[in-house]
């Protein structure tokens, strides 16, 4: 499987600004490479993602298709835009707007019913990993949000772990808590999904940088990263594509 790099840019960034970033970025076809941009800037950045040879994504919808829903926007507007993934129970979603497991599953299948690739986001909070139960927050956070899916729909599928305590925090997880968690969510998707529960990309996400992003893509079961506030420089998230490469 290629290495994957996936900037989040969150509520940043307005064309003109994401405009030079496309035109600076390289073409590397040894990496996968996406950005979650945010939904006003697809349509017009969708010929630079074409020529770059990357996926252009979003990084919330809504679980309905359409309807009376003032300000949400579904997956069908999505796609219609030029998305080609949506990002899918981050936890600034969960934390800041309330979302529950219960629509980041309806999210997750009205995604695959309009044949929108996501990207499903996990990760306990600090509180929750000091009482110990971040392993069984995790676990419900997978089974709940694919409980609707069959392995013929896992095309396109990718999971991120992101420890909620490690986001814009300057420090991620460890080695080891890293390993430990994209283990059991490996363990989790083959129960869930037989042998092709080993080909859902594991992204890593929570504080990765220029610095850090070489050992994070050597720890196991790692297929790449999720980057927030240092995907928002050019410079920077185009060394982190050629340190990726260089991983792959
Ligand atoms: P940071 O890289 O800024 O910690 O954000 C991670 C994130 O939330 C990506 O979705």
């Amino acid at each position: 499987m290629k290495k994957i790099l996936v900037g989040n840019w969150k509520m940043n960034l307005v064309s003109l600004e994401a405009e030079s970033f496309f035109a600076s970025m390289p073409i590397n076809r040894e990496i996968t490479i996406g950005i979650a941009a945010p939904a006003t800037l697809l349509r017009g950045l969708r010929d630079h993602a074409d020529r770059l040879g990357i996926l252009l994504g979003a990084q919330n919808m809504h679980e309905n298709k359409a309807g009376p829903y003032t300000g949400e926007i579904s997956a069908a507007h999505l796609l219609d835009a030029g998305a080609d993934f949506v990002i899918l129970g981050h936890s600034e979603r969960r934390v800041l707007f309330h979302e529950t497991n219960d629509q980041v599953e309806k999210k997750v299948e009205s995604a695959v019913v309009e044949g929108l690739s996501f990207v499903l986001c996990v990760g306990e909070t600090r509180e929750q990993d000091e009482e110990g139960v971040g392993d069984e927050v995790v676990t419900h956070q997978i089974r709940s949000a694919l409980s609707s899916l069959t392995e013929p729909n896992l095309k396109g599928a990718m999971v991120a772990y992101e420890p909620v305590w490690a986001i814009g925090a300057g420090q991620p997880a460890t080695a080891d808590q890293i390993e430990e968690k994209h283990q059991l969510i490996r363990d989790e998707l083959i129960k869930l999904f037989g042998e092709e529960g080993k080909n859902v990309p594991i992204l890593y996400g929570g504080s990765v940088n220029a610095d850090n992003l070489e050992e994070i893509l050597q720890i196991p079961n790692v297929d790449g990263a999720l980057v927030g506030g240092a995907s928002l420089d050019p410079q920077t998230f185009n060394e982190m594509i050629e340190i990726t490469g260089e991983s792959s």
